[in-house]
């Protein structure tokens, strides 16, 4: 252990029914450092947040703070002795305003006049913001706020218990590029004020950006604990994945298929604008933008979640109006949800069902009753396709790790038949080598002919997997890169400063 440690992990071990999520961990965090912790899909990381958080008991093992035993029993013991994890689910409540959710249980009270003293933890919810450099109005209920002034609610909390280890996990996943840089300085900040900060990520240039030290664990083990100095991208994901990673998308050449979707002059809301598109089969389409662009609404629109106001849609040559989902689902369209909290799984749920609830009138008996066999033949497929690491089909989504959640998701998206998939994110919070994984399955469906519209906000696979890419900004298209103009470069210039490009597309429709 390192001398003067403020929080020390001593062969940490916790199991889960079937399965040991901590393997006898070790880990120490120094006082005013950014310890980055990373690893795969499934490493523990999460796990060990939430032993440090008072959610799991480790089965055995210990952890020390500052030299004392620390067994928390439930969160707020956690909090009471100075540890914040701020998980990807917020723990906010919508309805009531910032100070509120900051001074949460532990409202200053007035006898005077027997309730709340709001100017008072408005005032000092905003000395917090100001603090951390940044402004959130203390009067807002939360549930106007974006997810990245949400966090900030969440951070503003941990300063207010004076939380001496701040703990984020993958608090980077749902944000822009704007809102990242943002969180950075604030995680900078943090440690000027001389708090510790765990820190997980899978972006690895944040760690680089950010981290003094980095842990690695892998299959719940302790792998190592180095400098960031000492180390670089590369020797990282060495350690992580245990072995070399081609970090470059490989996408095959496809042939020119048929369209298979069509948009003409599409306005739907205040969010989509004349939209004109096509996806040809065999080809993956990207959108690009920055957040807030319109991304979801388009997809929303092609999949029946939205109404169109005006313009067309062909699928297949054929006029489409999907009055709901189901309607696109019953054309061969398949959907993943940029964000698989808010809509997309059902945690309580096991896999198999998570799987196949798109598909339920094909899996259905005769008599209306779920078909076990054939939920079984979805399931055997989709496991042939992707690997998840669970235990079987019948575990419950809500206790996979977050990028396996991913995984099952992207699988119930393929279940109607793949003729159409939009992906929006489709690896988000994936580790390296899971997302290797999903662009080999994107062009292998593609090479049997899918047409795939994806939505990223992660330039290098947006350019990397698509054939061409859309520019979205202000929900109006603003640029079509095909060919020497699909560059990094002209989808940032066009998302963000009202440059308009219009590729030829190569080939003939
Ligand atoms: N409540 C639970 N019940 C059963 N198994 C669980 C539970 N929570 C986690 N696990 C299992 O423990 C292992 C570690 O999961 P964990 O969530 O800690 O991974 P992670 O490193 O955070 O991964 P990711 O990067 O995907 O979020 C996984 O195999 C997971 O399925
Ligand atoms: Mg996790």
């Amino acid at each position: 252990m390192t001398e003067h440690a403020l929080l020390e992990v001593d062969d940490l071990t916790v199991e889960f029914p079937g399965v040991r999520a901590l393997d006898s961990v070790r880990f120490d965090v120094l006082p005013g450092e950014v310890h980055a912790l990373v690893g795969e899909n499934g490493a523990g990381k999460s796990t060990l947040l939430k032993v440090l958080g008072g959610v799991h008991r480790p089965s055995s093992g210990e952890v020390r703070l500052a030299g004392e035993r620390y067994r928390p029993r439930r969160p707020a013991d956690a909090l009471a002795a100075g540890i914040a994890v701020i998980y990807q689910e917020f723990n906010l409540y919508p309805d009531l305003t910032v100070a509120e959710n900051v001074f949460s249980g532990r409202e200053p009270y007035s006898a005077a006049s027997r309730g709340i003293r709001y100017a008072e933890i408005n005032r000092r919810t905003s000395e917090l913001f100001a603090v951390l450099g940044v402004t959130v109005d203390p009067t807002a209920p939360v549930g106007s706020l974006t997810v990245s002034e949400q966090q900030l609610v969440e951070i503003c909390k941990a300063l207010s218990v004076d939380g001496r280890i701040i703990v984020m996990d993958e608090p980077t996943a749902a944000l822009s590029a704007d809102e990242v840089a943002q969180l950075l300085d604030v995680v900078k900040r943090l440690r000027e004020e001389g708090r510790s900060v765990i820190y997980v990520s899978h972006r690895l240039d944040e760690v680089f950006a950010l981290a003094d030290r980095v842990t690695v664990l892998r299959d719940g083990r302790h792998i190592r604990t180095c400098d960031i100095a000492g180390t670089d991208p590369d020797g990282l994901v060495r350690l992580m994945v245990g072995r070399d990673v081609e970090s470059v998308f490989h996408r095959d050449q496809v042939g020119e298929g048929a369209t298979v979707l069509e948009l003409a002059g599409v306005n739907a809301g205040r969010r989509l604008r004349d939209v004109s598109l096509t996806v040809r089969a065999g080809e993956v389409v990207g959108i690009g933008g920055i957040a807030g662009a319109g991304q979801p609404e388009l997809s929303q629109v092609i999949f029946g979640a939205l109404p169109i106001d005006s313009g067309t849609m062909t699928l297949d040559g054929r006029p489409f109006r999907p009055r709901h989902p189901g309607d696109a689902m019953a054309r061969g369209i398949g959907f993943l949800h940029e964000d698989r909290k808010a809509a997309g799984n059902l945690p309580d749920l096991s896999i198999r069902h998570n799987l196949t609830i798109s598909i339920l009138d094909r899996i259905r008996t005769g008599l209306k009753l779920l078909a076990p066999a054939k939920e079984n033949d979805v399931y055997a497929d989709y496991h042939r396709r992707l690997t998840v690491k669970a235990t079987g089909p019948d575990q419950l989504i809500g206790t996979l790790s977050g990028g396996n959640q991913q995984k099952v998701l992207l699988g119930r998206a393929l279940a109607p038949g793949g003729r159409l998939l939009l992906l929006n994110e489709p690896t988000r919070g994936v580790d390296i080598g899971a997302k290797a994984e999903i662009h080999r399955l994107i062009n292998a469906l593609t090479a049997d002919g899918a047409a795939v519209l994806m939505v990223s906000s992660d330039l290098p696979e947006l350019l990397g997997v698509s054939d061409r890419v859309y520019v979205l900004a202000g929900g109006e298209i603003v640029a079509h890169l095909a060919g020497v103009d699909r560059t990094e470069e002209n989808v940032v210039a066009c998302a963000t400063t009202g440059r308009r490009i219009f590729s030829e597309e190569l080939s003939a429709r």
